[in-house]
């Protein structure tokens, strides 16, 4: 296996859901962890003390705006200050309440300002975050980074216009970035998640609806949890996953086929 030890992981939007659980599992596995909160600082501080004694490991937490995108570079540097190195890079931090206002609806009532903050958190975020990455993991010799993806850019999911199609431009950016880092033996893939049970999904208006879908479409007949997503990015970090990249994995418990 893969020696992760004394690695560092960087990632955005960790304080719960699927980035708290992808955390956790770096962490498991001895990586150092770096990441962002937005509104939840306390929670963020709890984290940070729970990941360094149960695991070993160092953690800090940053506060980060992903729709202020100069926020990314001052991060980094305050990241520089307190690790070593850089090997992975997440970007999984996504916004949502008023400022999807706008980008999350009937395709009828989409505006262009929820449309835009949606690209900026998906599309800017990643692009920023991925370009102070990967000047990092370059001077340690190559790194991976993942973007979040969600299967609501290949099926019809009520309301998931403005973020389906901004996890399409996702995936297809990240397949540019797999070419051209490529040369900086930095690998570049995306993990496209069916719908998971965390405070995202729960804000879906029509959140109990989904679930129950979800059930009945899902070859497990199960909802999917934010580990599901977890080993999956975290495989795609590992040197099994040495000449995978420009690529997209599909973790969505058989429901898009269904
Ligand atoms: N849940 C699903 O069904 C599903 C499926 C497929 C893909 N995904 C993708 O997986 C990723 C994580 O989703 P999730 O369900 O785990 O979300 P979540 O539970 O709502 O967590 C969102 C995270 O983003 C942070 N955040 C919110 N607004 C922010 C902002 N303006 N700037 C920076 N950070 C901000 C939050 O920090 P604070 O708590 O500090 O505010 C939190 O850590 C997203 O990219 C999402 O699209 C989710």
């Amino acid at each position: 296996m893969t020696n992760m030890k004394g690695k560092t992981l960087v990632i955005t939007g960790a304080t719960k859901g699927i980035g708290q659980a992808i955390a956790e599992k770096f962490a498991q596995n001895g990586v150092n962890i770096a990441f962002t909160y937005n509104s939840n600082a306390e929670v963020a501080g709890v984290l940070v003390q729970e990941l360094e004694a149960k695991y070993g490991i160092k953690a800090r937490a940053y506060p980060l705006n992903i729709l202020e995108t100069d926020e990314f570079k001052p991060l980094f540097e305050a990241i520089d200050a307190d690790f070593d190195r850089v090997d992975f890079f997440v970007s999984n931090a996504m916004i949502y309440g008023r400022p999807v206002v706008g980008g999350y609806g009937k395709f009828m009532r989409l505006k262009p300002r929820g449309l835009n903050n949606i690209y900026t958190a998906t599309v800017n975020a990643f692009v920023v975050g991925t370009q102070e990455a990967a000047k990092r993991m370059e001077k340690v010799g190559g790194g991976a980074v993942v973007t979040m993806s969600s299967t609501g850019n290949l099926i019809y999911i009520e309301n998931y216009a403005g973020h389906g199609t901004n996890k399409a431009a996702v995936e297809a950016m990240s397949r540019y970035a797999a070419v051209e880092l490529g040369e900086m033996n930095i690998r570049v893939n995306a993990v496209s998640g069916g719908p998971i049970d965390t405070d995202a999904l729960k804000a879906f208006t029509n959140y109990e609806e989904v679930k129950a879908e979800t059930i009945r479409r899902s070859a497990m007949n199960r909802m999917g949890s934010p580990n599901d997503i977890a080993g999956a990015v975290y495989f795609l970090c590992t040197q099994e996953a040495s000449w995978i990249t420009g690529q997209t994995i599909v973790v969505d418990g058989g429901t898009t086929f269904r």
